[in-house]
C-alpha cells in the first residue's frame, strides 16, 4: 500500500557505511495479513536506509532467539477481545513466562494495529511493548497504536522509527527511492475499483429466521485477481433514509457544504459517504448526553463503567440516541467532528479465483433487527442486499489471507469446519480443489439452524458429494430437535476417523464466529486428538500446537 511512495533519506556517508551490515529483525503478528504487509513495508524502508531486515512471522522464532537480537520492530494486530493474533500465540506464551531470559541488549519499537470500535484496543501491542520494557530492553520509540484506517499512521511509524534503528544519522547524501510494490493492487482502501453487482439472490429460504445473500460482483477490467482464502473489502454508502432521518434529528437540512478531506461536500452527501452513523463514537455519546442532561446516561457516564454503558447502548443507534434525547440539535460541522470515518468491511470471498477470474462472489447474512420501534439495519450487509438493480457500483479491493489456502501439496486431505456464513471460504476452497484436479480428501462440518431453510447452497454441496469431490459431510443444524446439535459434536461423534486424517497430514480450516464458535471447535480439537492419539492433555496441547505452527490449523474467524 505505499506503492508510489518516495523515501527520502538522509543519511552520512560514514554512517551508511556503519550501518550497512546492521541486521534489524522484524517480527509481525497477524491474523488477516495487515500486519505482515505492513512487516514487509517497513523491511523495504529498512533496506532503502542501508539496513538488513529480516521479517518473519511470530511463528516462526523461538523465544530464545529474541536474545539474541539487537534491533526489533514488533508489528501486531490484536484479535478478538484483546488476544494475540493466532501465529503470535505461541512465541507469547514464551515470552511472558517465567523462564524468559533478559533482553537487556534489544533495541526495539512496537507498532501495534487493532480497532477502537474493541475495548481492548490495540491490546496484543501494548502486552509486547509493556513485556519487552519489563525484560531489560529499551524502547528506542514509542508505540503507535493504529485504527483500522492504519496506513497513514503506519507508514508515519515506520519513517520515524527506522532512524532511531539506523543510529540516529541525519545529514548528507540523499537517497530517493520509488518505494516499493510495484507488484501489489493499484486498488486499496483509498482508491477502490468501481466492481458491478452482477447477482443478489437469496441463498436461505424467505421463511428462514436468517436472510443470507449470495452476490456476485464484476471485477473484470480491473486487472485483479485473486485466492481462494482471500477477503473482498466493499466500501458502502449509507442507507439515504437513515442520512434523512438523522438530519431532521439534528435540525438541519443536508445542503450545509461542509469541508470534507479537503473537499466541499454537502452535509447529505458527507453522512452518506463519508461517515459511520449507525455506531456512536464515545464523544458524540458523551456530546448528546452533556447536552441533553439524560438522566439514565449521564451517571453511565460518571461511572466510567464500560460494561454499563455498553448495555444502555446495546440495540440503540445514532438515530435513536438523538430522538430519546430531544433539543440536542448541532450545527453541520460540529456534528461531523464527532463521527468517525465510514470504514469497508471485509467479507471471507465464497468463490475460487482460478474458477471466476472475472467475478467474486460473496456470502453474507444481512444484518437487520428491530429496536426501540424502529427496523435497524447492517450498513454493509444491507448495503449490498438493498442493491437490486443489476450493475450497480460496489466499491471494492482485496486484502490477502496468506494463511488461509488451499494446500500446495493436493493430495493431503482437507477437513473445514464452516457453520453458518463460515461455509463461504470453503465453498471457494472446493472450487479450486476440483480446478486443480487434487486427489486429497475433504471434509466439511456444517451447521445452522434448520436444514429446512438454512442449508445454503444444498444443490452444490450435494452435487459435489456425488462426485466424490467432498469425501465426507457431516451437518449439525442445531434447531432441528430439542438439544442443540453443533459442528463441534458432530467432530466428536467422528473423532477417531478425523483424527486418522490429521495423522495423514491433513489441514483443519475453521471460518465463522471468533466467540463461541473457534473456541469450543478448537476445544473439540483438543478433545480428539487426546482420546483417539491416546494422549495427556499436555501432549494434545503440543500437537495442536505443532498444527499451527505447521500451518495445518488456519482460522479465518470473526
Ligand atoms: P444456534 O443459533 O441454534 O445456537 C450458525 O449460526 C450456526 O452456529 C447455528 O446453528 C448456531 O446455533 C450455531 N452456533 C451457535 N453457537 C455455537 C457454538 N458455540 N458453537 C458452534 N456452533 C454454534
Amino acid at each position: 500500500f505505499f506503492a508510489g511512495m518516495h523515501t527520502h533519506m538522509i543519511q552520512s556517508a560514514g554512517a551508511a557505511q556503519q550501518t550497512a551490515s546492521r541486521t534489524i529483525d522484524i517480527l509481525y503478528g497477524s491474523q488477516t495479513g495487515n500486519a505482515e504487509s505492513v512487516a514487509n513495508d517497513a523491511a523495504q524502508i529498512a533496506k532503502a536506509h542501508g539496513l538488513k531486515p529480516v521479517v518473519k512471522g511470530m511463528d516462526e522464532v523461538e523465544a530464545n532467539a529474541l536474545a539474541e537480537m539487537n534491533y526489533l520492530l514488533v508489528i501486531t494486530s490484536t484479535y478478538g477481545e484483546g488476544e494475540m493474533p493466532d501465529n503470535a500465540q505461541m512465541l507469547w506464551d514464551a515470552v511472558k513466562s517465567d523462564a524468559m531470559p533478559r533482553l537487556e541488549k534489544l533495541q526495539y519499537s512496537v507498532l501495534a494495529l487493532g480497532d477502537t470500535s474493541y475495548d481492548l484496543f490495540c491490546q496484543a501491542g501494548k502486552d509486547w511493548d509493556e513485556r519487552l520494557a519489563e525484560l531489560g530492553a529499551k524502547r528506542v520509540y514509542d508505540r503507535a497504536d493504529c485504527d483500522v484506517d492504519f496506513e497513514e499512521p503506519a507508514e508515519a511509524w515506520i519513517k520515524a522509527v527506522i532512524p532511531f534503528m539506523s543510529g540516529g544519522n541525519t545529514t548528507a547524501t540523499v537517497v530517493e527511492t520509488e518505494a516499493t510494490v510495484a507488484e501489489k493492487s493499484q486498488y486499496n482502501r483509498k482508491n477502490p475499483f468501481p466492481g458491478r453487482m452482477l447477482v443478489n439472490r437469496l441463498v436461505t429460504a424467505p421463511s428462514s429466521s436468517k436472510e443470507t445473500r449470495h452476490y456476485e460482483i464484476s471485477i473484470a477490467g480491473s486487472g485483479m485477481s485473486y485466492e481462494a482464502g482471500d477477503a473482498l473489502c466493499v466500501v458502502p454508502t449509507n442507507c439515504p433514509e437513515l442520512v434523512k432521518d438523522i438530519l431532521q434529528a439534528i435540525g438541519c437540512n443536508g445542503d450545509e457544504d461542509e469541508p470534507v478531506n479537503g473537499e466541499f461536500t454537502s452535509l447529505y452527501e458527507a453522512l452518506r459517504t463519508q461517515f459511520e452513523i449507525k455506531t456512536p463514537s464515545k464523544e458524540l455519546v458523551e456530546e448528546i448526553a452533556g447536552r441533553s442532561g439524560n438522566k439514565e446516561l449521564n451517571p453511565i457516564l460518571e461511572s466510567g463503567d464500560k460494561d454499563k454503558l455498553a448495555d444502555y447502548l446495546w440495540g440503540r443507534d445514532i438515530l435513536d440516541l438523538l430522538r430519546q434525547n430531544p433539543g440536542c440539535e448541532f450545527s453541520a460541522a460540529e456534528f461531523i467532528a464527532l463521527l468517525k470515518p465510514l470504514q469497508h468491511r471485509a467479507y471471507s470471498i465464497s468463490s475460487s479465483g482460478k474458477v471466476y477470474p472475472d467475478s467474486v462472489h460473496l456470502t453474507v447474512a444481512s444484518v437487520r433487527y428491530d429496536s426501540f420501534g424502529r427496523q435497524h439495519k447492517g450498513v454493509c450487509s444491507t448495503f449490498l442486499a438493498d442493491l437490486v438493480d443489476e450493475h450497480t457500483e460496489v466499491r471494492c479491493f482485496f486484502t490477502p489471507n496468506k494463511v488461509f489456502r488451499v494446500p500446495d501439496d493436493n493430495s493431503l486431505p482437507m477437513i473445514m469446519v464452516g457453520p453458518g456464513t463460515g461455509l463461504a471460504p470453503f465453498r471457494a476452497f472446493l472450487q479450486e480443489r476440483e480446478y486443480r484436479g487434487a486427489t486429497g480428501k475433504n471434509w466439511l462440518f456444517f451447521g445452522d439452524r434448520n436444514a429446512a431453510t438454512d442449508f445454503m447452497y444444498r444443490d452444490e454441496i450435494e452435487a459435489m458429494q456425488a462426485k466424490g469431490l467432498l469425501t465426507r459431510l457431516d451437518l449439525a443444524f442445531s434447531r432441528d430437535q430439542d438439544e442443540k446439535i453443533y459442528v463441534q459434536d458432530r467432530m466428536r461423534e467422528h473423532g477417531a476417523e478425523l483424527f486418522v486424517w490429521l495423522e495423514e497430514g491433513g489441514y483443519f480450516f475453521v471460518c465463522g464466529d471468533a466467540y463461541r464458535m473457534a473456541k469450543d471447535v478448537d476445544k473439540a480439537l483438543h478433545d480428539v486428538i487426546a482420546t483417539h492419539g491416546k494422549m495427556s492433555e499436555q501432549q494434545a496441547v503440543d500437537y495442536v500446537n505443532q498444527l499451527k505452527k505447521d500451518k495445518r490449523y488456519v482460522r479465518d474467524v470473526y
